[in-house]
């Protein structure tokens, strides 16, 4: 059973250590408060000598009964994130390949391709291995399948791979035909007679079809899941009651998350957020989301952060005072059940020798080590909030198949991406103290008051009609433009844009007008403030029904709308045509929320993020100097300082707060309680 509380640790590479390191490991992790680690993601090499192998364990055994007596729990990797050399010189076809044809070398990590069914017996052998060996160890507490999947290599082009995309593709149309109409293959002269004629989308002279591409993302996807799945099913067998994880990326386009999630008993996100970029929380706010809106009612772990710099950046900037603890404190506040750090002790050697860990080169007598510590002590003082949900009312749509269709080439514009457009809708709902749940498209979406959908470029015809009886029944809605423009093969969905949804929104879309970058257009109109603008995008749009709350005052389309409100059924569906700048598109939001009758858990300044958890509110002061909060006249505990607060509490740069439930106090004839 895994323990209570919010758990802490990291990564932890012993294997990169003399053995009296060890000790002082596991003194140290008591006195950070640390109880749970991550060991043996990068180690087999250390653990297997060839092809079937015995484990060569005996170091392992000795980590993991060390951190048993500490009473340190284990998150134990499968080892098979990076193949060892003999693999690869043994089987040189195990190595991916890029779309241009070249064969990456070994030397670095990641290096299989996902369908080499070398690399997948191999790796099978060794999670059976590691199963039955370490499966009944009393600190086995989580498998952790891999290592961030695809990070490297989301798609490999090889011969192999071809094969086995020809396999995917017959099962998924089964005969030539369905294949041909589905790609658009009439275009071109791409017209094919047999499978065997396909071909993963190699660098081609021009655009590929965007089609086979699109196929091409979605069986990548199932080849890195089926590794995944397979390792899993060992664990599954030889330790059923133990769970299982790995460790996902956040808004990372290549690996559908919807589709891993459902496959973890816990839910695990790192998160890297630039301590350069002051809007860096907001990203970290929403990958945080993500990950609780991808787990749903099971627990999600924040699996790995760095507790200051990491390496990979070209500038890789050193976290400021708090800037550690505010950010890890935002992901509790955010449902994380777990703050684990890469890593625990700084390597001193390889790739990754000058990216921080809890425990630096300079040793303990650091700021960063009393940071490490100091967490540790929060943590366990917040230990009532573990387990408890995070209530939404609004949330933001988001497929990866659609995000794929999205971002393909030979589009009106190559400046519409997933997330920096998802981020310009979270930014606004962030900064007003809305928590935004993250869902998918086809879910049921009644919970919500207002859903948000920002260039959803794909839908099905059930996601299309999910969406219009949503808003139907009363939902409201927000849809920005180049949304439900294609169908689920990357077909124009025919006679005005977008097709599905015209009833719903009010109108039509004749033509697609994007902006070159940089420039602008003035807005008008009722939500129009002296400065408000259009960027990147407009359309000219037919009006049917539809209000314009924003129209064009400049520009090629000048009295054109902009943005729309259209009621529908019990609900309202907005339409924005463009991107309007921050504070226009923030103006807009709050028209939708006002409509949809939802406010935040508390009106907070700016700067200051809100999140309610369970009966705790927490608010995170990310500003460089004071801020005031009114949490209402009840008293409240202060669950970090101690004490207790009422009425305007006062945030210091950096600070947070952790508000115990509202203590209502007994009235003069309330009974006494019972004892
Ligand atoms: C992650 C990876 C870790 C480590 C870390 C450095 O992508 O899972 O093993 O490399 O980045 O930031
Ligand atoms: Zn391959």
């Amino acid at each position: 059973m895994p323990r209570s509380g919010i758990r802490y640790g990291g990564d932890y590479n012993p294997e990169q250590w003399p053995e009296e390191v060890w000790a002082d490991d596991v003194a140290l992790m008591a006195e950070a408060g640390v109880d749970l680690v991550t060991v043996a993601v990068f180690a087999w090499s250390e653990l297997q000598g060839g092809p079937g192998r015995e484990l060569e364990g005996g170091w392992l055994d000795r980590v993991l009964d060390l951190l048993d007596q500490a009473g340190v729990r284990v998150d134990l990797a499968t080892a098979t994130a990076s193949p060892p050399p003999w693999l690869a010189a043994s089987h040189p076809e195990i190595l991916p390949v890029t779309a241009a044809g070249v064969r990456l070398s070994p030397g670095g990590r990641q290096h299989y391709c996902p369908s080499s069914p070398v690399y997948r017996e191999a790796a099978v052998d060794l999670v059976e291995r590691m199963a039955r060996r370490y499966g009944g160890h009393p600190a086995l507490e989580l498998w952790h399948i891999g290592n961030e999947f695809g990070c490297h290599v989301p798609a490999c082009y090889c011969d192999v791979s071809a094969a086995a995309f020809r396999a995917w593709l017959q099962d998924r149309y089964g005969d030539i035909d369905e294949l041909n109409r589905a790609w658009g293959t009439a275009f071109w002269s791409q017209r094919y007679r047999s499978f065997d004629e396909v071909l993963p989308p190699r660098i081609a002279p021009t655009f590929p079809n965007p089609a086979q591409r699109l196929d091409y993302r979605r069986f990548s996807n199932d080849e890195l899941l089926a590794c995944y799945q397979a390792e899993k099913a060992v664990l599954r067998e030889l330790t059923p009651e133990v769970p299982v994880t790995t460790n996902l990326m956040g808004l990372f386009r290549p690996v559908d998350g919807w589709r891993w999630a459902a496959e973890m008993d816990v839910v695990s996100v790192d998160r890297y957020p630039d301590p350069a970029d002051p809007n860096a929380h907001i990203g970290a706010a929403l990958v945080a989301d993500l990950t609780r809106s991808l787990a749903g009612p099971r627990p999600w772990y924040l699996m790995e952060q760095a507790p200051g710099a990491v390496n990979w950046r070209p500038i890789n900037a050193a976290k400021s005072r708090g800037q550690y603890r505010r950010w890890s404190l935002q992901a509790v506040a955010r449902g994380a059940d777990a703050i684990l750090q890469f890593q625990w002790r700084a390597s001193a050697a390889g790739a990754e020798k000058f990216h921080s860990a809890m425990v630096p080169h300079a040793g303990t007598d650091t700021h960063l080590w009393r940071e490490v510590v100091a967490l540790g002590a929060d943590l366990v003082r917040l230990a009532p909030v573990a387990g408890r949900p995070v209530p939404a009312e609004v949330a933001v749509l988001l497929d990866w198949e659609s995000w794929w269709g999205l971002e393909l080439d030979s589009h009106p514009s190559a400046e519409v991406r997933q997330v920096a457009l998802l981020l310009e809708l979270y930014t606004p709902l962030f900064e007003a103290g809305f928590v935004v749940d993250v869902a998918h498209p086809a879910a049921d979406l009644s919970a919500y008051a207002l859903v948000v959908i920002p260039a959803l470029y794909s839908v099905g015809d059930g996601t299309a009609a999910n969406i219009d009886g949503y808003v139907r029944r009363g939902g409201v809605a927000v849809v920005t433009y180049f949304s439900a423009v294609v169908d689920t093969a990357d077909r124009i969905q025919l006679g005005g844009y977008p097709a599905p949804w015209r009833e719903m929104l009010g109108l039509a879309v004749e033509e697609f007008a994007p902006m070159p970058a940089g420039t602008t257009d003035r807005l008008t109109g009722v939500l129009a403030a002296a400065t408000s603008s259009a960027r990147r995008w407009e359309e000219r749009i037919q009006l049917r029904g539809a209000e314009a709350l924003l129209s064009l005052a400049s520009g090629p389309l000048e009295g054109g709308a902009a943005v729309t409100v259209h009621d529908h059924g019990l609900g309202a569906a907005y339409y924005m045509a463009t991107s309007p700048d921050p504070a226009t598109t923030a103006e807009v939001l709050a028209h939708a929320a006002s409509r949809a009758g939802v406010s935040p858990a508390a009106r907070v300044p700016s700067g200051v993020e809100v999140v309610q958890r369970g009966d705790h509110l927490f608010l995170i002061n990310h500003a460089e100097d004071m801020r005031q909060v009114d949490i209402g006249e009840a008293e409240r505990e202060d669950l970090l300082a101690g004490g207790r607060h009422s009425g305007v509490a006062n945030l210091g740069p950096g600070e947070v707060l952790v508000l115990g439930a509202v203590e209502v106090p007994p009235g003069p004839d309330a009974p006494t309680p019972p004892r």
